[in-house]
């Protein structure tokens, strides 16, 4: 349909690419079930081939979801191809994306291949495809930086082939939107049967055009728009899936297509994947940044006071944004709190961990009152934690911190199932609680990053805390939330420590 807009969501694997966004299975899940609800037609769930870790997620995520095609990434080779054809077997709707570098800098120094090698593994990838599904997306890795010429000839016989998805990236963000759509316009042009495949894009943010060019792109006839919540991504991201979609549908008038989103999910969508991958949103970021809609000088509240249309493009609550809405009290009871974890999409795997789940959000309900669905959340985040996964445990812990003293933490901490306590002080009392931890696990590790984020509104909040650590090469982000931010960051301090410790590997496609 020439007016439709395929939205291809890679937040669950290109996103998951950015150093330190890696998530577990139950919270790609999660994400993968607010995609769904907001109507993404793809789903781009992983790279099977990865790890064992990305396998059991494309597949979890393949048997749960209903409403969109769940894709796998998958190199052009054949164990890449067969694990991801495996993954997807229970999906409702399964889709192989395969692809090969194409520019000369990435054949020769990176591949080490011929152009008619290239174009020969690209085919034989296809016709492996085949056998798993008749949903095939080809992606021409480096298009943006691939001669013309070539790119006609490789999408031409993957076409034959049997590919029914033609994907053109721009890998390394190094195009422009004027290039870029003539770029597009040329091979749908030039390439027989143009008409009979979707051309798509995939576009990086290297240079802060990812959307701009994307949009030129459709513009020029592509009809699918490969993107990200937040515009998460390899280094500085995807195109951003609210920018995407927004700009077409506010500006139908230029593009003359529109998507099936719904749109009042995009905050809610934004929101979660901020608070599982530990990367903020700034601010004044288009339609999810808190200040999006908010109108600081007088000239403009006056304008929109008086008319709404006079300083605004777009209603905030048409893409989600609303007052924290308040969904439970302390007197909230359990069968009410497991319908509102219901609605918002988040798994109970068991009884058990129902009763679990209800004892704790009853205790943050004694200390908090009112409880938001970001509250609940954040609880929810936390109780994902398996006990594999948790090495160290934060039993108890204190601080004191006066004015002319210096700060001091003393903690006990389950390291492998054996109790330690310790102390230290330091600049400030999360200092002297980082150190205090550090004294039991010694850890090695680097702090890269630390971040604090009320998840509500006013004092009684829950601070959100995200803790970035590096060792040896590896990056992981640790988030833990609680009314009081000392042990919020304690939590998300270990929360790190934790991931560090886990084994799982995994290899980034492009390389
Ligand atoms: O950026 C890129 O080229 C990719 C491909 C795998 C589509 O992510
Ligand atoms: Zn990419």
């Amino acid at each position: 349909m020439k007016d439709h807009l395929v939205i291809f969501d890679t937040t669950l694997r290109d996103g998951e690419q950015s150093p330190g966004a890696s998530m577990t299975r139950d919270e790609k899940l999660r994400i993968a079930r607010q995609l769904e609800r907001m109507r993404v037609d793809v789903i781009e769930a992983g790279f099977a081939a990865a790890s064992n870790g990305d396998f059991d997620a494309v597949r979890a995520i393949a048997a749960t979801i209903k409403d969109s095609v769940v894709c796998s990434l998958a190199r052009a080779n054949e164990n890449d191809i067969r694990r991801a054809g495996e993954a997807l077997a229970p999906a409702a709707a399964g889709r192989i994306h395969t692809f090969i570098a194409t520019s000369p800098i990435h054949m020769e120094k990176k591949l080490r291949m011929t152009p008619d090698q290239v174009v020969e593994q690209a085919v034989k990838s296809v016709v492996w495809a085949r056998e798993y599904t008749s949903d095939i997306e080809f992606s021409a890795e480096d298009a943006g930086r691939s001669e013309i010429d070539f790119l006609c000839r490789i999408f031409d016989a993957v076409i034959r082939a049997g590919a029914t998805t033609i994907n053109v990236p721009d890998t390394v963000g190094y195009n422009v939107p004027e290039q870029f759509a003539a770029t597009l316009r040329t091979v749908i042009e030039r390439v027989p049967d143009s008409d009979k495949v979707i051309w798509s894009v995939h576009c990086h943010n290297d240079l802060g055009l990812a959307v701009a060019n994307s949009l030129a792109a459709v513009c020029a006839g592509a009809r699918q728009v490969e993107c990200t919540i937040n515009g998460l991504g390899e280094r500085a991201g995807n195109a951003a899936l609210e920018e995407v979609v927004m700009t077409v549908r506010t500006r139908r008038d230029v593009f003359g297509c529109d998507t099936r989103i719904d749109a009042t999910q995009i905050v809610p969508a934004s929101k979660l994947v901020s608070g599982i991958t530990g990367f903020p949103v700034q601010p004044n970021k288009a339609i999810v940044g808190a200040n999006a809609f908010a109108h600081e000088s007088g000239i403009h509240q006056d304008g929109v006071l008086k008319h709404r249309e006079t300083y605004e493009i777009m209603r905030a609550e048409d893409v989600g944004w609303r007052a924290n809405r308040l969904v439970l009290g302390k007197h909230s009871g359990r069968n009410a709190f497991r319908t509102r974890l219901q609605e918002l999409g988040i798994p109970i795997e068991s009884e058990e961990h129902l009763n679990h789940a209800f004892a704790r959000f009853k205790e943050l309900a004694d200390r908090k009152h009112e409880m938001f669905d970001e509250d609940l959340h954040a609880l929810m985040s936390e109780e994902s934690v398996t006990p594999e996964d948790e090495h160290f445990k934060l039993a108890s812990m204190g601080f004191q911190s006066e004015t002319g003293e210096t700060p001091r933490a003393w903690l006990t901490l389950i390291a492998d199932g054996a109790e330690h306590r310790s102390e230290a002080n330091g600049s400030g009392p999360v200092d002297a609680t980082f150190r205090a931890i550090e004294s039991v696990a010694g850890s090695g590790a680097e702090l890269l990053l630390f971040s604090v984020n009320s998840i509500t509104g006013g004092t009684d909040a829950q601070g959100e805390v995200t803790v970035r650590l590096s060792r040896e090469g590896r990056i992981v982000n640790g988030q833990g939330a609680d009314t009081d931010i000392v042990v919020a960051s304690a939590k998300a301090y270990i929360n790190a420590l934790n991931k560090l410790q886990s084994k799982v590997e995994r290899v980034n496609p492009q390389v």
